[in-house]
């Protein structure tokens, strides 16, 4: 009988789909109505923090150097008060193969799926993640499909995402561009289920496992440059993995708890799924659109259980504007000669404005960068912006308005990380995941706790002012 490929007959078969082509039997983890057990689901993916520092040094992946960068922290200095302005590192993760800390990720998805004895892999990603997939796939001899949202429904692409197909193709891989819409996941599954290829998620315990070198390696970097452990890290923040993993990679490596900070570019007031506002956005990745959802409810993903769960280990979580972001990008090139791209910089907009409140002996390290080039540069995308109405001007940031104004910092003491409220985003977590219930297990109360890094306290309140009951 022919197989029905209709959209609803994929979509029912989602979940064998998902079991055949990541390996994973997710329901394996679930407990109570609402919980999964998360450090069995990481544990059970077999690699140890030495394994895949072992895999990842084979394959162009991690030993990223840890920079000073003394200019920033110079200028951070001359508008801090007296023996304020900490010093100042990022980790340069733009030295990966493929240009970003994604490669970390791709390489034990890649590693796994050679394993398993899969002839391809297949990623839904419109970032970096795509090309890393597709140089890590290359080294393996693996088939490579990146499916990208890359079009609004003029055909107009957005140039960063335009510059990552072409990095993607150059390292063999079949990219399949789509406009703005909801045939992603179908096209995802159909691929998966045609081709039978290696579900190479970003969000499987592989993937979020292999950024936890990067969190110990800064720990250690960190030490040897400085003699101290890190007083703060600032991590870009969208799907949540790149935090998950630092933070993990950090608490396998020191006992001291080490402050994170979660950065991401306010995209207030524009919508992910609207074709309107989907070029009118200068960041594709590293904002709130994707922050805030995945922080809130993390199991969105092309997964039934994300890795990803950033939750559990921000301190706080800060956003920045667009025009702060060009500007500190445009610093770093100026100041210390290194021209990176925009994403990365997000968390050095915000370490800027952090250091300046830190005491001048402390030491705050931004833990990556990405490259740069083409579509990606903070150039093209400005003059995108400007083709598309965006008004861009020097002024004070405060007063940008995501998808009409870029505002670049007239003077740097403009440059302000503004925090939001990580008890209000824990209860919207709790709201997420209670939703549907009325009463809650044992196993699912522990599972909060430790879902939202609250209280037991904190999570009764929430209980009990969203009327549902629990045990303990
Ligand atoms: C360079 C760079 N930094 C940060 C991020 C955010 O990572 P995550 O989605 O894991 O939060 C991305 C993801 O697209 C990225 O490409």
């Amino acid at each position: 009988m022919k197989r029905d490929d209709s959209y609803a007959a994929v979509l029912r078969r989602k979940n064998e789909i998902m079991k055949t082509s990541v390996g994973i039997d997710y329901s394996r983890y679930e407990t109570g109505s609402i919980g999964f057990d998360y450090e069995r689901m990481m544990e059970d993916t077999g690699y140890d923090l030495a394994r895949i520092r072992d895999i990842q040094k084979k394959h162009g992946v991690g030993s990223t150097p840890l920079k000073e960068l003394s200019n920033m922290t110079a200028l951070v200095r001359r508008i801090a008060a007296q023996k304020k302005g900490a010093r100042i590192f990022i980790k340069d993760e733009a030295q990966n193969d493929s240009g970003s800390f994604k490669a970390r990720r791709a390489s034990i998805a890649c590693h796994r799926a050679k394993e398993l004895g899969f002839a391809g892999v297949i990623a839904a990603t419109s970032g970096n993640y795509g090309a890393a997939v597709a140089s890590q796939a290359a080294k393996y001899g693996l088939k490579c499909i990146v499916i990208q949202e890359c079009y609004d429904g003029r055909g107009v692409g957005q140039p960063e995402i335009i510059e990552k197909a072409r990095a993607c193709e150059a390292y063999g891989a079949e990219v399949v561009q789509l406009s703005v819409g909801p045939e992603l996941f179908y096209t995802f599954l159909s691929l998966l289920e045609t081709t039978g290829y290696f579900n190479a998620s970003l969000y499987t315990p592989f993937g979020v496992a292999g950024v936890e070198t990067l969190g110990a390696e800064l720990v250690e970097d960190c030490l040897a440059a400085t003699g101290r452990l890190p007083d703060c890290v600032v991590v870009t923040n969208a799907g949540g993995g790149n935090l998950t993993g630092t933070a993990r990679g950090i608490l396998k490596t020191t006992k001291t708890h080490v402050p994170i900070v979660a950065a991401s570019v306010n995209l207030k007031g524009l919508h992910m799924a609207s074709d309107h506002d989907f070029n009118r956005k200068s960041f594709t990745t590293g904002h709130t659109g994707f922050g805030m959802p995945f922080m809130t409810n993390p199991d969105r993903s092309d997964v039934p259980r994300s890795a990803a769960r950033p939750l559990r280990y921000a301190d706080r979580y800060v956003t920045v504007n667009q025009g702060e972001v060009f500007f500190v990008t445009e610093a770093l090139t100026i100041l210390e000669g290194i021209e990176r791209g925009p994403a990365g910089n997000v968390s050095l907009a915000a370490a800027l404005s952090l250091a300046r409140t830190m005491d001048e002996d402390q030491v705050i390290v931004v833990q990556e960068t990405e490259y740069t080039g083409a579509g990606k540069h903070h150039q093209a995308q400005l003059s995108f912006a400007r083709s598309h109405g965006v008004e861009i001007r020097f002024g004070n940031p405060e007063e940008e308005i995501p998808g009409k104004s870029i505002i670049l910092p007239e003077r740097v003491d403009l440059i302000r990380a503004v925090d939001l409220d990580l008890d209000k985003i824990r209860v919207s977590s709790i709201k997420n995941q209670v939703k549907d219930h009325t009463r809650i297990e044992r196993s699912d109360f522990a599972y909060l706790v430790a879902e939202t890094n609250a209280t037991a306290d904190f999570v009764r309140r929430a209980l009990t002012d969203l009327g549902v009951a629990w045990e303990e």
